[in-house]
């Protein structure tokens, strides 16, 4: 839902001091799904507080799940009384990770009905290869009236070799979950290999299943009979990490990025270090220094450990600051440039031809009001706004509040001007008031 909340900036203060990053948010919303499979006590700790997470949660609990806050970030979720039903269709309309649940309720139930996902709109984002994965592992799916439907044909899914066509996060992830609690072995080649795949494989493993090689293009699960309760901790979230270490460049500040694996921001890391940034690693924390004068970098984004498309609207506004031109390559959607309008009303020229940007670098960006086109769009505008001259409004902010933490305030304490407008809650009075504006 769209909601009239709004962030304001006011640019031109360079980001100092330390920051702590969250959960992933990616590894998350698999994880919580997943929880379903698990007939006992799920403590889940280093949950990132984001609305996607909040959502996931509700649904189990629709589902019958006893969800409980340990803390802000620690969980217990317990699925044993878990019952097949509908599950929410305004919920799950609402996020992409609902997809999941196809899997989840899949491998624990037999039977699966999801809306087709919502999330981000980058173009057409097919979920053709979860399906292939799902009919291959023997269940029926049906797609009807924004539905999708699966059924196990004989109750419980056989692991089988299934080969995807594209590298897909979202595939690889969702098969592993269906394929936990399936009969046989299940193996999944050309996967995903990105750090929260990793994550998840270690949560299922940490709750009795057997997945092995994730991290590789060959992830093998044996099936197993059941899954029982344990205790797992999220990573820290890479792309949450990236934000802050763009933001510390781009601003000319210095920023300590706390609890992060810095193996897992490699690419990050080394495209900073070509556009003249500082960036030291340590155990579990980067330095992230300004450099006086941007250089300018291009920049393709791939499969990981490629470089993150994820990340890639945010470089893009590095790239407006830096001396040169760059070039972007976005190598994994058809449509990840619609950003690019909000900051051209910010002084930007960059010019876009399909899945090609060229940013003319040297740019004063000034501030004006934007909107927040999706997360990590939002993330970008986030970061022009506090490298801008004067006064920036960002629209529609309830994409970014989906997958970072506690933004505004981690900011605030890094010394930038940025505030959380809040309209109060519709009443039926100020509804009234709203429509008349
Ligand atoms: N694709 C297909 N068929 C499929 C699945 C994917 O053609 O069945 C295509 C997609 O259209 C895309 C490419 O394959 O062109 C890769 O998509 P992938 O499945 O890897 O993406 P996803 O699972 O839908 C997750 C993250 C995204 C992130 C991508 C890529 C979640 C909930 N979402 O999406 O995160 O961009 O992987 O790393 O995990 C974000 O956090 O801002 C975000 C959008």
């Amino acid at each position: 839902m769209q909601t009239l909340d709004k962030y304001v900036i006011n640019g031109g203060v360079a980001l100092h001091g330390e920051v702590e990053i969250s959960g992933a948010k990616n590894a998350a919303v698999a994880i919580i799904p997943a929880a379903l499979l698990v007939e006992g006590v799920c403590r889940i700790e280093n949950i990132p507080q984001i609305s996607d997470a909040d959502t996931l949660l509700s649904i189990l609990a629709e589902l019958g799940a006893k969800v409980s806050f340990v803390n802000q970030s620690t969980i217990e979720i317990d699925c044993t009384e878990a019952r097949y039903q509908d599950a929410p269709y305004e919920l799950m309309r609402k996020i992409r990770a609902s997809y999941y649940l196809i899997g989840s309720m899949l491998g624990r139930f037999g039977s699966a009905k999801t809306t087709m996902p919502g999330g981000c709109n980058f173009g057409v984002r097919p979920i053709d290869q979860h399906i292939k994965g799902m009919t291959a592992l023997g269940a029926e799916v049906n797609i009807k009236n924004g539905f999708v439907y699966a059924d196990a044909l004989d109750g419980r899914l056989h692991g089988t070799r299934i080969y995807l066509d594209k590298v897909s996060v979202g595939a690889t992830m969702n098969i592993m979950i269906a394929a936990v609690l399936a009969s046989g072995r299940t193996i999944i080649e050309n996967a995903a290999r990105e750090p929260h795949i990793v994550d998840l494989a270690n949560f299922l493993n940490s709750m009795g299943a057997d997945v092995r090689g994730a991290g590789t293009d060959t992830i093998k699960v044996n099936g197993v009979e059941k899954l029982h309760g344990g205790s797992y901790t999220i990573i820290p979230d890479q792309i949450e990490a990236g934000t802050y270490m763009v933001a510390a460049a781009a601003t000319g500040g210095e920023v300590l990025i706390k609890n992060v694996i810095p193996k897992h921001l490699e690419c990050i890391s080394a495209k900073l270090r070509e556009t003249g940034t500082i960036v030291q690693e340590y155990e579990d924390s980067v330095l992230v220094k300004g450099a006086s004068t941007l250089r300018r970098a291009n920049l393709k984004t791939m499969p990981y450990p490629g470089f993150p498309t994820d990340m890639q609207p945010q470089m893009g506004v590095l790239m407006c600051l830096a001396n040169g031109t760059s070039v972007i390559n976005e190598g994994i959607y058809d449509n990840r440039f619609k950003y690019v309008n909000e900051l051209r009303k910010m002084g930007a020229e960059i010019q876009v031809d399909g899945r090609i940007a060229v940013v003319e670098g040297g740019r004063r960006l000034t501030g004006a009001l934007v909107q927040a086109c999706d997360l990590r769009a939002g993330a970008a505008m986030v970061i022009a706004g506090m490298c801008a001259a004067g006064r920036t409004e960002i629209e529609d902010i309830n994409y970014i509040e989906r997958g970072y933490e506690n933004l505004v305030g981690k900011l605030q304490a890094l010394g930038a001007d940025i505030q959380v407008i809040r309209e109060p809650e519709p009443t039926e009075y100020n509804e009234k008031i709203v429509a008349i504006i």
